[in-house]
């Protein structure tokens, strides 16, 4: 299957109905999404694809071939996209693990709604941090919308 990942061209070996998140983290190495519940519910495996927002574990890679798929490694190099740097100057994370995924869906959130109220953050923004950083992560998308 040829797949397109952070614009890297890739082909992998792999079953059909393997889920996208498993291609992503033990095939390309690429570890930046996270397993968390494994059945759609925590949104900590979120990427985008075609610039949509995806729960890469439950996504067969039959269905994204071809596809233009972003993981949170290709937002930068640097952590200089916006989001990641209003992530580090709210000071986000707790112990961290679930903020790939939230920031995946607050790209895919400013994409679609560049100056997002808080109630529209807490619609869109479906995410479990078990931590509980969600006053901070509100805080953060509208320091990277502004
Ligand atoms: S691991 Fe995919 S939604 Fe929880
Ligand atoms: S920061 Fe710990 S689960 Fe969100």
């Amino acid at each position: 299957m040829d797949l397109t990942v952070n614009d890297r061209q890739y082909r992998v070996d792999v079953d059909a109905d393997t889920p996208l998140l498993w291609v992503l983290r033990d095939t390309l190495d690429l570890t930046g999404t996270k397993f968390g519940c494994g059945i759609a519910q925590c949104g900590a495996c979120s990427v985008l694809v075609g610039g949509e927002l995806q729960r890469s574990c439950v996504l067969p890679i039959s269905a994204v071939a071809g596809r233009e798929i972003t993981t949170i490694e290709g937002l930068s190099d640097d952590n200089s996209n916006p989001v990641q740097q209003a992530w580090i100057a709210e000071d986000v994370p707790q112990c961290g693990y679930c903020q790939s995924g939230q920031i995946m869906a607050a790209v895919a959130l400013l994409k679609k709604t560049p100056r997002p109220t808080d109630a529209q953050i807490d619609a869109s923004m479906t995410n479990i941090c078990r931590c509980g950083t969600y006053s901070r992560i509100r805080k953060a998308v509208h320091r990277a919308a502004s």
